[in-house]
């Protein structure tokens, strides 16, 4: 998730939404505010965050604003460049022809480019599910592929409302573990958890005893790691466990590919970073303030990609890697298919394409903070582009 080039950080210089916006997020504060009083006068911050961002009809991916791309809120590495999806269809390639099923699942589809990138680059593909937690993305990801794609290829592609059983094939998830709800820790004295109370004009924040998973999912981290310093804050995505569980579940023989922004543990969890890794995306502005435009902004964390891998290995997966995007995308093609693409482009085109690939690639932009978790269940198939792992695998 990136805001576009240029876009400055802001924490107060938001621009303000029109009046319809207004009024959806004032609804959709209400809401949260009777949550608030039925929990006597304090939500955790992951409840705050699952109704900013999924709460039916008012959430953030629930609502119709326009969120991906220059009209929206930020832009993901597949509204960036097709090269993006034409490199994970070379992945998927490579595994198909290992004999993988040649099905993909996406989890998180956003706006649906990827899909059609994939769909487009990869005529072998039989099928292609998508689920979404957002009924409306859902709606836009129809309207946008049948107009994109043949009415053949379309017809390859089969809206999910839970996970299939049983599945074969390969799973994609780009940029969707960033968008899970997160509790917040404080070292004060001890733990402390932050959560979300109103105090009869705005949201404040307020700390409380954390919940005892959270609390033993920090002290491992310490124990593992050493003492993090008084006041330090953190995330912790403690739905990472259930989520892979039911993934891996779900999965008969199956490679699942998940991508996003995040740190190893030791820099995760690096006493320096003493404010944690939430994110809030309103028009191209990054700041740090979750309490204000509920449901009109993003709402993120980077992820934490050991747990993550922890957390598939418990539910079933065997980790096949873990490496930078820049490594994953050169190691499929990205040269060649910029090669590809620029060949019958007039100059303008041909400098677009360029800037694309130092996006998607330089350490310094996606190429570094974006990784690739690699992992399947009950298959060995070979990844070359996952080999030279710097973590697992
Ligand atoms: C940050 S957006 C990324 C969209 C897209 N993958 C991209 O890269 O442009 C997160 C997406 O995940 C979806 N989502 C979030 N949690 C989900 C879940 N548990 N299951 C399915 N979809 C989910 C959201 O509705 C949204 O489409």
């Amino acid at each position: 998730m990136n805001p576009l080039p240029g876009a400055e950080s802001a924490t107060l210089e938001l621009p303000p939404p029109d009046a319809t916006a207004i009024a959806c997020s004032k609804r959709l504060a209400e809401i949260i505010v009777e949550q608030i009083e039925l929990c006597g006068g304090v939500i955790g911050f992951d409840e705050y965050m699952r109704m900013a961002l999924y709460q039916p009809g008012f959430g953030y991916y629930s609502g119709d604003s326009i969120k991906f791309g220059a009209s929206g809120d930020f832009v993901t590495a597949p509204e960036i460049s097709p090269l993006y999806g034409a490199c994970l269809a070379r992945q998927a390639e490579v595994l198909i022809e290992q004999g993988c099923a040649a099905r993909i699942l996406e989890i998180g589809a956003g706006s649906g480019s990827l899909c059609g990138q994939i769909m487009e680059s990869l005529p072998a593909l039989r099928h292609y599910q998508i689920l979404d937690l957002s009924a409306a993305l859902k709606q836009r990801q129809q309207r946008y592929l049948r107009a994109r794609l043949s009415a053949e290829r379309f017809s390859r592609i089969e809206w999910l409302t839970s996970l299939p059983e049983a599945f074969d094939g390969i799973v994609i998830a780009n940029e969707l573990l960033d968008a899970m709800p997160v509790h917040i820790l404080q070292k004060q004295d001890d733990w402390r958890e932050l959560g979300v109370g109103y105090d009869g004009g705005r949201f404040a924040w307020q700390t409380f005893e954390p919940a005892r998973e959270a609390l033993q999912a920090i002290r491992a981290i310490e124990a593992r790691l050493g003492e993090l310093p008084p006041d330090y804050r953190c995330e912790l995505n403690l739905n990472l466990r259930p989520w892979f569980k039911a993934l891996a579940q779900s999965c008969r023989h199956a490679v699942a590919i998940i991508i996003d922004y995040g740190f190893e543990q030791n820099e995760y969890y690096h006493p320096a970073r003493a404010h944690g890794t939430l994110g809030c995306y309103y028009r191209h502005r990054v700041h740090s303030d979750p309490l204000v435009y509920p449901g009109l902004q993003d709402i993120t964390a980077y992820v934490d990609f050991d747990a993550s891998a922890d957390a598939a290995e418990a539910g079933g997966f065997a980790i096949t890697g873990l490496v930078a995007q820049h490594r994953f995308l050169i190691a499929n093609g990205l040269l060649d298919e910029a090669q590809r693409l620029s060949a019958c482009a007039d100059v303008r085109a041909q400098i677009a394409v360029a800037q694309q690939v130092k996006t998607l690639s330089l350490p310094q932009e996606m190429g570094q903070q974006f990784k690739v978790l690699a992992m399947q269940k009950n298959v060995a198939f070979d990844m070359p582009a996952m080999r030279r792992s710097h973590a697992r695998g």
